[in-house]
């Protein structure tokens, strides 16, 4: 019988909350996500003051502090940490850099709420976290799409058995279009990036965070292969990974970037009672097993949606001592499990 249960409309942001005290926070790196997701979401939020920008392109600090209004520009991150009236900091510089500035900013005694991936090897990524914990201060990790209620939905649904056992996950991520010509920054950029690791790396951090969150079993093994679509390439621009959990659960992950167009990438866990599928376009989650059909949407932009959540949860573990979550742990789970990609990438034997 196959019936339909209902849908479900979640509204998350609703109106501004009056907050009587604020955090006072500084930016490290004013590049694309700052600009586009963390300087919005903080500047709309009454529990952040947004005091300091450091880039160290100084126009683009400017131009930036000019429009939001903000006191300090500069391209020396230390005028901003030796502020003393600065509680708190969001680090959105490439990660190879990333770990080093959160290492600085914790021994200057500000909490950080720091862009993924958190370093991009295991030894800087534990360095922070002996940071962390010597520092008395807290650092977030920017998983920014596992916050708001589809990605909670999802893991009751899995972790309440209502799709059996074992599991399949089936996430892809494609994403940076490969237009050298047409957008040549871009291009610049994505290829630096990649210098530093395949995609997997990096945008696969997201997936492993997904992955981590969502399933109650650790990895035990993973198979990788990577393929680079151009020569010119410095790593694999499309990484196939199959990964197998404790528990006898299973995952495929594709994780493509700097292709001319892009396939839309699934995201659907796979069990013998039933299907869920998480849908960021038509920001839906739905469960279909043998007796229901049950969709959650969010009204909201998924996006903005998620920002606003991950910033109001750090101010919310400042102000309170709660843990930050996802914290370092989950920041070094994520790297473990795309590192183990990487490596099952490049160890490969030759036939
Ligand atoms: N959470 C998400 O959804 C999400 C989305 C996109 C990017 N990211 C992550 O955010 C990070 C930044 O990505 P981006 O796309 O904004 O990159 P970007 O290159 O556009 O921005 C980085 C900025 O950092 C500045 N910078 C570099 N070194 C600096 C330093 N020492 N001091 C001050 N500023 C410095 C650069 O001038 C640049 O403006 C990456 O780790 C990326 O993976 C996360």
């Amino acid at each position: 019988m196959h019936g339909y249960q209902g849908l479900i409309l979640i509204r998350q942001s609703g109106g501004r909350q009056a907050m009587k005290d604020f955090l006072c926070m500084g930016v490290i790196g004013c590049g694309d996500i700052a600009v586009s997701r963390h300087l919005p979401a903080m500047h709309a939020s009454d529990a952040v003051r947004i005091v300091a920008l450091c880039d160290t392109d100084l126009e683009r600090a400017n131009q930036l502090a000019a429009r939001y209004e903000v006191p300090l520009a500069t391209t020396d991150h230390r005028e901003l940490l030796n502020d003393p009236g600065i509680d708190a900091v969001v680090i959105c510089t490439p990660p190879w850099i990333t770990p080093l500035l959160t290492i600085e900013s914790l021994q200057a005694g500000k909490h950080v709420l720091c862009e993924k991936p958190m370093a991009v090897d295991l030894e800087t990524a534990l360095k922070v976290r002996e940071a962390e914990q010597s520092s008395g201060c807290q650092v977030q990790v920017g998983f920014t799409y596992r916050h708001g209620p589809l990605f909670e939905t999802l893991r009751t649904w899995i972790r309440s058995g209502q799709l059996g056992a074992p599991l399949i996950y089936r996430m892809g991520i494609f994403d940076e279009i490969w237009d050298p010509d047409g957008n040549p920054e871009h291009y610049d950029r994505i290829y630096r990036t990649m210098e530093r690791g395949s995609p997997s790396i990096h945008d696969g951090a997201h997936v492993a965070d997904y992955l981590n969150f969502l399933s109650d079993s650790r990895v035990e093994e993973v198979q990788s292969f990577g393929l680079r679509t151009r020569e010119e390439f410095p790593a694999s621009n499309y990484d196939l990974s199959v990964i197998r959990f404790a528990n006898g659960d299973v995952a495929k992950v594709e994780i493509g970037w700097f292709m001319p167009r892009f396939p839309k990438g699934e995201f659907e866990v796979v069990g013998p009672r039933g299907i869920a599928i998480f849908d960021r376009d038509s920001r839906t989650v739905q469960l279909k097993n043998e007796t229901i059909t049950q969709t959650v949407q969010l009204e909201d932009d998924y996006f903005e949606s998620c920002f606003k959540i991950q910033l109001d949860k750090f101010v919310h573990s400042i102000k309170t001592g709660e843990p930050c979550i996802p914290g370092t742990q989950a920041g070094i789970d994520s790297l473990a499990l795309t590192k183990a990609i990487e490596k099952s990438i490049s160890g490969k034997p030759k036939c």
